[in-house]
């Protein structure tokens, strides 16, 4: 069993908080009746991801409603009648148990994006596909006050070190609206292969969208992975 699955209670996990590589995941533990659920914390040279849980509430709230204008237009619209998770912390909670849920069943990792502790924004790998595909979806987004900083594309080589080292999965896609011109600079950043553009692919702000695709393949990953972490992840000397 994967270490950051559960793991039968009294178990330690596996090169937890050891030397070597694994040293940058640091793990907390939750107990449920039976079993210990492990999350990691993965940490590139300024980012630090970790799971959302109902003490980030304040936080994400916060975040949420100063920078609604800026992110809606770039999200699916919300379902009508359902609670808002920016303002009503009980959906939160279940937003987040959700989270714990998919982690559990192992088809996708959600995290929130810190930077010297301050909560900074979102980076998920959702809809994991075993079998021949090994696929996952990655979605992302920040802080207005805090675009600009390169933390997303950080967050990503973080988030992808997980996917292919950990994970083992074979391909990552970024699915972007043509004039989003700030995400696909972090494409362009993060040398994302562009496989073309599908029409009318996913509904953003209630209108069925365009997007240009985006992948990373674990050929790609191994290839370029002492460039990404010299250049996002390791200290610099
Ligand atoms: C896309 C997004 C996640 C990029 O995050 P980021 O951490 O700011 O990424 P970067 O710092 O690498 O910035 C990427 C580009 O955004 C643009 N940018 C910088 N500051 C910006 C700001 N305050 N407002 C808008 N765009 C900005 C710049 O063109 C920058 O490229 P550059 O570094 O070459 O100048 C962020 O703009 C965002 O959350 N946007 C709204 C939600 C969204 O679009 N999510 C992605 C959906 S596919």
């Amino acid at each position: 069993m994967a270490w950051w699955h559960g793991s039968p209670k009294g178990t330690p996990g596996p090169e937890l908080c050891s030397g070597g590589k694994r040293v940058r995941r640091v793990a907390f533990a939750i107990m449920f009746p039976g079993h210990t659920m492990v999350y990691p914390e993965l940490r590139g040279r300024r980012v630090l991801l970790r799971p959302l849980s109902t003490s980030d509430f304040d936080a994400w709230r916060e975040v949420r409603v100063r920078s609604r204008d800026w992110l809606v237009k770039w999200e699916p619209r919300p379902v009508p009648g359902q609670p808002d998770p920016a303002t009503d912390k009980r959906a939160f909670a279940a937003r987040c148990s959700a989270r714990l849920r998919e982690r559990e069943l192992g088809t996708g990792y959600g995290f929130g994006v810190f930077v010297d502790e301050r909560f900074a924004g979102e980076i998920n790998i959702s809809s994991v596909q075993r079998g021949p595909f090994q696929n996952a979806y990655v979605g992302y987004w920040v802080d207005q006050a805090m675009a600009g900083n390169s933390y997303t594309p950080e967050a990503f080589v973080v988030l992808a070190r997980f996917a292919f080292e950990d994970l083992m999965l074979h391909r990552l896609q970024v699915s972007i609206i043509p004039r989003n011109s700030a995400s696909r600079r972090v494409a362009e950043k993060l040398e994302l292969r562009q496989e073309g553009t599908a029409l009318r692919y996913l509904e953003i702000n209630g209108v069925w969208e365009d997007h240009v695709r985006y992948a990373i393949t674990s050929e790609d990953w191994a290839a370029k992975r002492d460039r990404y972490l010299a250049q996002w992840v390791l200290p610099q000397s």
